[in-house]
C-alpha cells in the first residue's frame, strides 16, 4: 500500500525529530494499536525504545508467551515482561462488583507500569497507541464516567505525574488505517485481524468472584471456542467472540455418574465500532458441535449456553 508506505516514512522522521537521542517507554498490551506503535517507534529509534508488558494474569491461553516471543525474539525489541499476576489476583480476591474490579485493575496497572518504567534510566518519553477516535472520545467524554473503552490502558495523567512527554504516532489514524500500517510494517495478518480484547481482560468474563481455578477453566473453554470459529472460517466475520464462565454450577450426567460443574456462556457479535452490536447467527450445528467439544474437552464445565442479546440493550462483555 503506497499511502501507508509514505505515512510510515513520514511518521518515522517525525518520531526521530521529536525524540532525538532520548529514551522512550511504551506500554504494550498485546493489542493491535500499542503493537503497531511499538514496531513503528522501534523502526525509528531502535533500542532507545523499551516496552513494558504488564501481565495481569487475566490474559487468554498462551497470550503472554505469544506477545513476549513476537516482540522480544522476532522483532528484537527490548521488552520487560512484568509478570504480576499474583499481585492482581490477590487484590481481586473476594471482589465481585464489576466497577470495583475495573478500578482495582486500573489502579494496579498504573502502579505496576510506573514501577517498571522507573527502572529505565533517563527515559523522557512515553509512547501510546492513541488513535484518532480516542482523541475525539477523550475530548468529548473528559470528566465523564470512568467506564469508557480503554479506560485502563488510557494512562491519563500518568505522563505528567512521571514527568514524561508523549509520543503518539497513531493519533491521526483510524483503526483500519492502523491495521494497514501494521501490515506495511510486516506484522502477521493473524495478529492484525485479532478481535479486540478489553484491558481488564478475563476479569470481566468471569462474573462474580474471580479465582485461579475459574480462570483456568475459562481459558481452556475460550481456546476451544476460538478454535471452532477459526476452523469454520468464521473468525473474520465476527467482531468479538469469547466465553464467559458463569458463577453457577449445574448438574449433569457423564458416563455412570453425575457432575456438578460450571455453566458457561458463549458470546459472538458483529459490530462496526463496538458501540452497537448484534449477536452472530451461528448455525445450530455449529453451536451443538461447539458445546459438545467444550464439555468433553474442558474439565469443570458441563453446560453451555449461547448469548443472543444484542447491544443495546446488552453490552458485549458480561460485566
Ligand atoms: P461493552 O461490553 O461495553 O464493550 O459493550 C464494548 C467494547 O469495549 C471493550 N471493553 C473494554 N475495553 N476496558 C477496555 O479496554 C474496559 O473496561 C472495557 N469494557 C469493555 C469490549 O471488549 C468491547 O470491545
Amino acid at each position: 500500500d503506497w499511502t501507508m508506505g509514505a505515512y510510515r516514512e513520514e511518521a518515522i522522521a517525525k518520531i526521530r525529530e521529536q525524540v532525538g537521542d532520548k529514551k522512550v517507554i511504551c506500554g504494550l498490551s498485546g493489542g493491535v494499536d500499542s503493537s503497531v506503535a511499538a514496531v513503528l517507534i522501534h523502526e525509528a529509534i531502535g533500542d532507545q525504545l523499551t516496552c513494558v508488558f504488564v501481565d495481569h494474569g487475566l490474559l487468554r491461553q498462551n497470550e503472554a508467551d505469544e506477545v513476549v516471543t513476537m516482540f522480544r525474539d522476532h522483532y528484537n525489541i527490548p521488552l520487560i515482561h512484568a509478570d504480576e499476576s499474583r499481585l492482581f489476583l490477590s487484590n481481586l480476591e473476594g471482589v465481585s462488583d464489576p466497577e470495583t474490579k475495573r478500578k482495582i485493575i486500573g489502579k494496579l496497572f498504573i502502579d505496576v507500569f510506573q514501577k517498571y518504567a522507573n527502572e529505565i534510566d533517563g527515559a523522557e518519553f512515553l509512547a501510546q497507541g492513541t488513535l484518532y477516535p480516542d482523541v475525539i472520545e477523550s475530548v468529548s467524554f473528559s470528566g465523564g464516567p470512568s467506564v469508557t473503552i480503554k479506560s485502563h490502558h488510557n494512562v491519563g495523567g500518568l505522563p505528567e505525574k512521571m514527568g514524561l512527554k508523549l509520543v503518539e504516532p497513531l493519533r491521526e489514524l483510524f483503526k483500519d488505517e492502523v491495521r494497514a500500517l501494521g501490515r506495511e510494517l510486516g506484522l502477521p495478518d493473524s495478529f492484525i485481524g485479532r478481535h479486540p480484547f478489553p484491558g481488564p481482560g478475563l476479569a470481566i468474563r468471569c462474573p462474580g468472584e474471580i479465582t485461579g481455578e475459574k480462570l483456568e477453566i475459562l481459558r481452556k473453554a475460550d481456546a476451544v471456542y476460538i478454535d471452532q470459529i477459526r476452523k469454520h472460517g468464521l473468525y473474520d466475520e465476527i467482531w468479538q467472540a469469547f466465553v464467559a464462565i458463569l458463577p453457577v454450577r449445574t448438574v449433569g450426567v457423564m458416563g455412570d455418574g453425575r457432575t456438578y460443574d460450571y455453566a458457561c456462556a458463549l458470546r459472538a457479535v458483529t459490530s462496526v465500532d463496538g458501540m452497537t452490536a448484534d449477536y452472530y447467527p451461528f448455525t445450530h450445528e455449529f453451536l451443538g458441535e461447539t458445546a459438545t467439544r467444550i464439555i468433553n474437552e474442558v474439565q469443570g464445565i458441563n453446560r453451555c449456553t449461547y448469548d443472543i442479546t444484542s447491544k443495546p440493550p446488552g453490552t458485549i462483555e458480561w460485566e
